[in-house]
This record gives C-alpha cells, sequence and structure tokens, in this order.
C-alpha cells in the first residue's frame, strides 16, 4: 500500500479544491471553518506533512518545535506576516504564497475603494437610505475629483503597478510612488509613475493608497505626524495590511478634519475595529476583501494546492519564499 502524505487545509476551501487535493494525499479538512487557537492548530498538525493555510494562522517557532513532520505551509494569500519565515526556513519547512493570481482583481478593488471614498459613495447611500435626500444643494455630498488629481502608491509592487497604470492611463491621474526600491526605468514609463520621497509624496499626493507588505519597518508607517504631513483634502486607502496604519492616529485625523476620508480594507486586530472609526462618517470600510471574486480566490486556492502537490508529490512547488534543503 503507498503511503500518502497528510496535509491539514485550515479553514474552509472550495469543495473542489478539497477533492483535487485528496488525489494525492490524505486530506483533513476544515469545511466547518472552525476557528483554531494556537494549541489547537498544533494538535492538528500532528503527524502532518503539510498545511493549507489562508493567512490568519500564525506559523512561528513554537509550532514548528511541536509539529516536527510539517514540511510545507502553504498560503492563500499573497500576504505572508503570518509566517515567521526565518523560522521556518531553519525548521526546513517549505512556505509558500499566492502572488500575480491575484493581482489585478486587488488593483480593481483599490481602485474602487479609493473611489468611493474620494466621490463620498458610502456616506452618500447611507444618507440616502436613512431618508435624508429631501431636496438637492449645490454642495450636497461634495467629494474630490480623481480625474487629473496626482494618485501616490505606497508599495510598488505588481498590486501597486497595477493601481498606478489604472490611475494614469484610464484617469489621466499625475501618479508618483515610494518603495523600498526604485523601479526601472521601463516600469516607471509604464505605469506613468515617478518615484518620490514618503515625505514629498505625502505631502503632494491628492490620493494616497498603502499597497506595501507588512513588515515591522512598516508598523504604523503611517501615524499622526505622517497623517499632519497630508493635504487637508487628501484620501488615504489601505488595502495592504492592518498594523501598517496607526488606526487611532487616523481616528483622529478623520475627526479633526486633518485629512478628507479614508478607505479601508484591513484594520489592526481585524476583524475586531477600532470602535471610533465606525461612528465616522468619512471613512469606507470593507472586511478585507480586496481579492475577493469567485474566480480570483478559486486560482489563489488552485495554486496554494498546486504547492502543496508540487513539493510533496514531485518537489518543484511554484511559489516558493524560502530555500529549505
Ligand atoms: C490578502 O490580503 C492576501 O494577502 O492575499
Amino acid at each position: 500500500m503507498i503511503i500518502r502524505p497528510k496535509i491539514l487545509i485550515a479553514r474552509a476551501v472550495f469543495p473542489e479544491i478539497v477533492a483535487k487535493l485528496a488525489k494525492y494525499f490524505e486530506v483533513t479538512p476544515n469545511q466547518a471553518d472552525e476557528l483554531w487557537t494556537p494549541s489547537q492548530l498544533i494538535a492538528q498538525l500532528q503527524g502532518m506533512q503539510g498545511a493549507f493555510t489562508m493567512g490568519g494562522e500564525r506559523i512561528d517557532a513554537a509550532l514548528l518545535a511541536a509539529c516536527p513532520e510539517l514540511k510545507i505551509c502553504a498560503n492563500m494569500a499573497v500576504g505572508y506576516n503570518n509566517f515567521d519565515l526565518d523560522a521556518m526556513t531553519a525548521a526546513g519547512v517549505l512556505a509558500t504564497n499566492a502572488p500575480d493570481v491575484l493581482t489585478e482583481t486587488t488593483a480593481d478593488f483599490g481602485f474602487a475603494l479609493l473611489m468611493a471614498t474620494a466621490r463620498r459613495m458610502a456616506e452618500g447611500e447611507r444618507f440616502l437610505r436613512a431618508g435624508l435626500w429631501t431636496r438637492w444643494s449645490y454642495d450636497m455630498l461634495a467629494g474630490a475629483d480623481i480625474h487629473g488629481s496626482t494618485l501616490g502608491v505606497i508599495g510598488m509592487g505588481r498590486i501597486g503597478q497595477g493601481i498606478a497604470r489604472r490611475g494614469a492611463h484610464g484617469f489621466g491621474m499625475k501618479v508618483i510612488y515610494h518603495n523600498r526600491s526604485r523601479l526601472d526605468a521601463a516600469t516607471e514609463a509604464q505605469c506613468k509613475a515617478s518615484y518620490v520621497s514618503k515625505e514629498e509624496l505625502l505631502k503632494t499626493a491628492d490620493h494616497i493608497i498603502l499597497v506595501l507588505p507588512y513588515s515591522a519597518q512598516a508598523h504604523h508607517l503611517i501615524g499622526a505626524v505622517e497623517l499632519a504631513l497630508m493635504k487637508p483634502s487628501a484620501t488615504l486607502v489601505n488595502i495592504a495590511r492592518g498594523g501598517i496604519v496607526d488606526d487611532a492616529a487616523l481616528a483622529a485625523a478623520l475627526r479633526n478634519k486633518t485629512i478628507a476620508a479614508a478607505g479601508l480594507d484591513v484594520f489592526e486586530g481585524e476583524p475586531k475595529v477600532n470602535p471610533e472609526l465606525l461612528t465616522l462618517p468619512n471613512v469606507v470600510l470593507t472586511p478585507h476583501i480586496a481579492s475577493a471574486t469567485l474566480p480570483t480566490r478559486l486560482a489563489m486556492a488552485n495554486l496554494a494546492a498546486d504547492n502543496l502537490i508540487g513539493y510533496l508529490i514531485n518537489k518543484r512547488p511554484l511559489t516558493p519564499l524560502n530555500t529549505v534543503l
């Protein structure tokens, strides 16, 4: 009898993905979508060689020490701040993520959230539903223009570039960006984007969108000091990760009109949301759904599954994040 590797799928996923993985592995699915504590996750992973993770499961040195048979964790997300990559490499555990397949969908959403925020769409919808639209006035729900304005992109990876292209080519925006490293000239030309310092971006952009990966260095990259540099008419959008913005400082800036509006898809400590943000009219709040279209989520799930199959069966993972012996 052939002994098949054992894998855990940490959260509910498309049934066809469970079926695909079951062709290669002894699969323990979690179609009831139970949320496990770290010690429950460790218990579930006993004897498993692979884990299909969604991005919320912390894979750190303590878990790795308690799960010595684990060989790979495949995230169904492009972000991987749930992985302690150094600890995984030291333990000989491969980490993979799900890049590329979500780029255009996520860039679409970033742009949608920017427009909804600048043009006060959620506020307008609440106003109408509350029966407050009894007459027209010249400045009713007047927002900020997108076309012809300056878009500042912080984090110019694949998704940031997608947003820059939409802004420059679709809406005639002037695009400036800040990134750890400057892009090559050809990519800058494609995106019609110019590299500037973080400070210049904060001071001159009309709309700022955050699309950078979370890291310790990026923690509270946007706090009270940075918000104070922005124009009072500016919009801030975060589709990157909670923790990159200091949500309490942002709530204060929105309350005091230091900036005009914000659009947030990610939050510090999500799914909890800073309670003050919930009370403010000038912020659009969405529950971490930037990559949420069914075709894209299916493509992300397939990529995570293909990484498990690629590594545990064929020794060739598709999108590895580290190198292990
Ligand atoms: C979503 O936030 C992802 O990282 O894929």
